[in-house]
């Protein structure tokens, strides 16, 4: 069984809060927030105070994947009481290590995404500090794209490097997963799938969800 973060980027912006409440009652386990910055990728979603007005409607801990330039301005922005992760991308880090250890005293658990072009071995002397590694199955930027195979085998090879090393991250995989892939996913080691489209536009999302977490 896996766990399941609805990416907030497919539902419906108008509905915002209703839209989270509807989730959370379905069973998910994480909140995923896409925030993007227009630079590091080529679209804006929206910023900290969107995630916080969520705050009345969570009832589970959001997993906050910021793909944004330089993202040490903006961490302490995105700590609330209910933030359970803050996830960088390796690539727009100059001092990943600085930065893991600035989100840990911000007081949330530090993950690490890599893009599709980005191998594990990027990751190698980080590993044994964070929490999460989010793994890119699409090129960030939009939601509904199609999953690329080759995030399947970094999921397997970061799951037996941490059986070999002792490490205790979860793996996390985001774009394009859903009910066709989640079994792969699950089987491959990952702990979090992320869902947008796959959770949002579904005719039964309890269903999806259950179905995607392998329930
Ligand atoms: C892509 C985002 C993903 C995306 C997932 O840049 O990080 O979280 O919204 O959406 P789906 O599940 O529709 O691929
Ligand atoms: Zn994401």
């Amino acid at each position: 069984m896996a766990k399941i973060a609805p990416s907030i980027l497919a539902c419906d912006f108008a509905r915002l809060g209703e839209e989270i409440s509807n989730v959370c009652e379905c069973g998910c386990d994480y909140l995923h927030i896409d925030v993007m910055d227009g630079t590091f990728v080529p679209n804006i979603s929206f910023g900290s105070a969107v995630m916080k007005s969520l705050n009345p409607y969570a009832e589970v801990p959001y997993d906050v994947h910021l793909m944004i330039e330089d993202p040490d301005r903006y961490i302490e922005d995105f700590v609330t009481d209910n933030t359970e992760f803050i996830t960088v991308h390796q690539e727009a880090c100059r001092h990943l290590h600085r930065t893991v250890q600035h989100i840990k005293s911000a007081g949330a658990k530090a993950g690490v995404a890599l893009n599709p072009a980005t191998p594990v071995c990027m990751l190698k002397d980080i590993l044994c500090d964070v929490d999460m590694v989010l793994v890119m199955s699409v090129n960030p930027g939009f939601g509904g794209q199609k999953f690329i195979n080759g995030a399947l085998d970094k999921i397997r090879e970061l799951d037996a490097l941490r059986k070999e090393n002792g490490y205790s991250f979860l793996i996390e995989v985001d774009g394009g997963a859903g009910i066709g892939n989640a079994q792969k996913l699950r089987d491959a080691g990952c702990d979090v799938i992320v869902a947008g489209t796959a959770v949002f536009k579904a005719e039964d999302r309890r269903v999806a969800i259950r179905e995607i977490k392998g329930i």
